[in-house]
């Protein structure tokens, strides 16, 4: 079984990996070890063993080696003698903070609860176990239960923490931590995902070193500037060989993740809501349940982590309904008409995306209120006459008519001052008393924290859910919250905000998605600013960036494929010059790059070139012919865009059997007389013969990974030159034969 107690001593198995803590002698726990899989003993001497530092305080005179600030802790507080961050922190009513929680018992159950209120994961199978341990405070009544569940087939480990105050006064939780994982040594490279709007998940790759380093959000949302996904990898480690830590958190808001490197050279890893900003009542007989950390470690390097904890994501977090399932390639109007639209402008667009094989229409922002640009109407999710005098309904019948799903852009946690929602309910909005609110995108945020608020929304989406049959709901967010407070709570409660909001957005999916299993969300956030894990449980793909451009969208799926597996990731073809850069890029380019996750097609169709219809239709009917390979198969990065001068990147899709593979090259400049070149594929089987499309050769797999594909210079004939060579792509098709 995957968990194992001997002795106080708690060894958690996967497939390849161990975790393993203890009760220490004052009756706290001490983290002993996680990494590969050791054997199971009843105890384990080495890992127990400490040594005494000089000037260090002990814990006690008697105890000269227990030196809280030496140890290695399972879930440590302030204020005895361990100088490190903490995982939590309590204020009693008389204002002190020290908390000492001691080991009281443990329980293992088969399979996994779902959190209550919060986005989790979920078992399925026999094979998942979690235990609770449970510890109490000396001096308050205030129990913690330490909760972990194990997924031994995906080597991932969730983990939470659960307070609950048994006693009769009322305690402060100023910081509550879903992990700590306290590394014996700070020999690791930290792997972050960092960016801007239009610029989100670029891979940042750089040495520990003594004292903090942390990413992290104060925007109310996990935001485009960081993402919770997080990895240690040992320096040598690479995309294909080495040791690699993955980390992550099943939230959408502010969050934090730090790794403080100590005097002793030993890494604490803490993870989850963000300590600044937070702040929870705990009344007598209240829980607070903080969110789930995932936590998952490797031997054979960056991309064997990813594929775990990609298929940890799809069996146990995401929507079962949704998460095998093919998704439908899409046409978005936003790009080809922004809000300049009426009903016979969108059925043409439709009916020639018909044509082309595309399977369902989404119609984005501008349909509601009297909007025409963003500076009104959000909140009153009513159709605006003006464009579709006959309504969404109407228009959801013509579409379907057509035999295209058809699905809708709300933006339900905003409110523009221009709306009647606003005029209604002016206290609805979030805002500061006796302060100025700031703008952003001419809009302002609604208060997700207001139960009064989430029946609203509930109410008017689930009515046009009903009245149109839609099939799809891209639910947008387009500002971070400022001059953050809610005249819902009470002034001593106001720190507790940010994770309110939360609450009530996660309470709203939820509703929605249980009434309406068969709706597929995709979660936006201006694009890519809100690409996190609590999503991904309602909305199981999100649009992952609001650039559309081939050359930046390389950088952005390919950082962003180190935390989330390619289904999760919306991805569009659009029109050139491209909106954000200006660029022109070969549609071939746009379409092999938006192949390798859920394609869509964001531009006026009803005014391209006949050329281009015919390439559209040709990518289109590729596409589905391949579209669980994409979707589905097992990504592999082969060449980074973040090395060298970025000029090259490649990656590669392939089946659960090895059997079928795609692999692509991109190259945004075509330099003269370049490198000698090979694509060294990965994942196939090296006893399998293989062909490449349009190359008549039999390959065994294990040349196509060791020998690899030689890829030509691009280069034109001495007739003249016809076309650019920059920004092209190379798809390479490969399937196994029986010859
Ligand atoms: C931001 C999104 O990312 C876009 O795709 C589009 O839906 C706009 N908002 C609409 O305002």
């Amino acid at each position: 079984m995957p968990i194992s107690v001997q002795q106080h001593q708690f060894h958690l198995q996967t497939d390849h990996t161990s975790y393993l803590f203890h009760v220490m002698e004052n009756g706290e726990l001490g983290q002993l070890y996680y990494g590969q899989r050791i054997h199971d003993q009843a105890n384990y001497p080495d890992l127990t063993a400490r040594e005494e530092h000089g000037a260090i305080p002990a814990w006690r005179l008697d105890r000269p080696d227990f030196q809280p600030e030496t140890l290695k802790q399972e879930f440590a507080g302030l204020g005895k003698g361990d100088y490190r961050d903490p995982a939590f922190q309590v204020t009693s009513p008389d204002g002190s903070r020290i908390s000492e929680f001691r080991y009281q018992d443990y329980q293992i159950t088969d399979g996994k609860q779902r959190l209550n209120g919060l986005p989790s994961a979920f078992a399925t199978g026999d094979d998942v176990q979690t235990l609770t341990v449970t510890l109490r405070d000396v001096v308050a009544e205030l129990t913690l239960a330490l909760q972990y569940t194990v997924f031994p087939h995906q080597d991932v480990i969730v983990r939470s923490a659960r307070f609950t105050n048994a006693g009769e006064q009322t305690l402060l939780l100023d910081r509550a931590m879903s992990s700590q994982l306290d590394l014996p040594d700070a020999n690791y490279e930290l792997l972050q995902f960092s960016g801007s709007w239009a610029r989100e998940r670029h891979l940042v790759r750089s040495p520990l070193h003594s004292g903090s380093q942390s990413i992290g959000s104060l925007r109310g949302a996990s935001s485009h500037q960081q993402n919770p996904a997080m990895i240690l990898a040992r320096p040598t480690t690479d995309e294909n060989h080495g040791a690699a830590f993955g980390f992550n958190l099943i939230y959408s808001g502010n969050f934090l993740d730090q790794v403080e490197v100590d005097a002793f050279d030993t890494a604490r890893i803490l993870i989850g809501i963000n300590p600044e900003e937070f702040g929870w009542q705990l009344t007598p007989g209240e829980t607070f349940q903080t969110p789930e950390a995932v936590l998952s470690y490797t031997t054979t390097g960056l991309n064997q982590l990813s594929q775990q904890m990609g298929d940890f994501y799809q069996h146990h977090l995401v929507n079962p309904h949704f998460a095998q399932t093919p998704r439908p390639v899409l046409i978005n109007n936003w790009e080809g008409t922004y809000f300049n639209f009426d009903e016979a402008k969108l059925t043409a667009i439709a009916s020639d995306a018909k044509d082309l094989g595309i399977e369902m229409f989404v119609l984005d922002d501008g349909w509601f209120g009297h909007r025409d640009d963003d500076t009104t109407s959000l909140g009153d999710w009513d159709v605006y006459a003006q464009k579709l005098p006959n309504g969404i309904a109407h228009l959801a019948d013509k579409i379907h008519g057509m035999a295209l799903k058809f699905g809708l852009w709300f933006e339900p946690e905003m409110i523009s001052i221009d709306s009647d929602l606003y005029r209604a309910h002016p206290e609805w909005t979030v805002k500061t008393p006796h302060r100025e609110m700031t703008p952003g995108r001419n809009q302002f945020v609604i208060d997700m924290a207001n139960p009064e608020v989430i029946d609203y929304l509930y109410d008017k989406i689930s009515r046009l859910i009903a009245d149109a049959h839609l099939d799809y709901i891209k639910w947008d967010m387009n500002r971070n919250i400022t001059e953050a407070y809610s005249p819902t709570l009470p002034a001593d409660q106001q720190l507790e905000f940010a994770h309110r909001y939360m609450l009530g957005v996660y309470q709203l999916y939820g509703r929605l998605t249980t009434a309406y299993p068969d709706v597929l969300f995709e979660s936006c956030a201006s694009g890519g600013g809100r690409f996190d894990l609590g999503m991904m449980a309602y909305a199981p793909q999100a649009w992952t960036s609001d650039d559309t451009d081939a050359v930046e969208r390389l950088k952005i799926q390919f950082g962003t494929s180190y935390g989330y597996p390619q289904t999760m990731m919306g991805a569009h073809v659009s029109a050139v010059p491209n909106d954000q850069t200006g660029r022109i890029t070969p549609i071939e380019t746009r379409a092999a790059v938006a192949y390798f996750g859920d394609l869509g097609y964001e531009l006026d169709v009803t005014q391209c070139s006949a050329a281009e219809k015919a390439a559209i239709k040709e990518q289109v009917a590729f596409y589905k012919a391949h579209r669980e390979l994409f979707q589905q198969g097992k990504f592999y990065r082969l060449d980074s865009p973040f090395t060298g001068d970025g000029n090259v990147g490649s990656w590669q899709v392939v089946s659960a059997d090895g059997k079928h593979a795609i692999a692509a090259r991109y190259q945004v400049l075509n330099h003269p007389n370049p490198a000698y070149n090979r694509l060294y594929l990965r994942g196939l089987q090296p006893d399998q013969r293989y062909q490449i499309a349009g190359n008549d050769h039999v390959y065994y797999g294990d040349e196509l990974m060791n020998a690899g594909v030689f890829i030509p210079h691009l280069q034109d004939s001495t007739e003249g030159i016809e076309e650019s060579f920059d920004f092209s792509a190379r798809l390479l098709v490969i399937d196994a034969v029986e010859k």
